[in-house]
């Protein structure tokens, strides 16, 4: 069974999908916020699972890494897991999880990394859009894919309306995907995401 540790800034949708989710091949055993007070840490808390405040107010980036790495290193995780994580990681923490650190975005990526991306997507005309899971490296939403699940785009769409929609499988995904990596069915391997089955 592959322990876990979720980074979380909110209020922890993905981070109940995964809660609940939980089976044979992960357990999580630790919930670290940048944000105090966020309704992620009480359903983490509900749970059992241990959590952690890491405000990132005032320290550099790196510093901020560090902290969480020492939080981490007392947890041992296997798997570092990104839920509404809204902070920029640096280089050094990237490449020390390695293979071992995946994140949750609303977008079919390659197409609309960053943020505000369902404005852009509607703004865009497109007629899908949807989550991906992919593994996290330096460069930002910009790792190998794992997983991805699609969502049409209505004309009618405002970006709340689009956002809920891509919420909704992102629910499903997130778990999926975790679950391949927990059972050793994906790896990263030379910057491509092999799967194993
Ligand atoms: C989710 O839609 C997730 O994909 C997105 O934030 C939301 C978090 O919801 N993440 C990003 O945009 C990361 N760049 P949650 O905190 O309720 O799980």
């Amino acid at each position: 069974m592959k322990r876990v540790a979720v980074l979380i800034s909110g209020r922890g949708s993905n981070l109940s999908a995964l809660i609940a989710a939980q089976d044979d091949s992960y357990r999580i055993v630790l919930v670290i916020s940048n944000v105090e007070d966020v309704a992620g840490l009480d359903k983490a808390q509900a749970a059992g699972i241990a959590t952690h405040v890491i405000p990132h107010n005032g320290k550099s980036r790196e510093a901020f890494d560090g902290e969480m790495d020492v939080a981490l290193l007392t947890a041992q995780p296997d798997i570092v897991v990104l839920a509404g994580f809204m902070r920029i990681l640096s280089d050094g923490f990237v490449r020390g999880w390695e293979g071992k650190l995946i994140n949750i975005h609303p977008s079919l990526l390659p197409a609309y990394k960053g943020t505000r991306v369902h404005e852009r997507v509607i703004a865009a005309g497109e007629a899908l859009s949807g989550a991906s899971v992919h593994f996290v490296v330096p460069e930002l939403d910009a790792g190998p894919v794992i997983a991805r699940a699609t969502v049409p785009v209505r004309p009618d769409d405002t970006p709340q309306m689009l956002a809920d929609r891509v919420l909704e499988v992102e629910l499903k995904l997130y778990p999926e995907a975790l679950k391949l990596l927990a059972a050793d069915k994906v790896a990263l391997k030379n910057g491509l995401t092999i799967f194993k089955e």
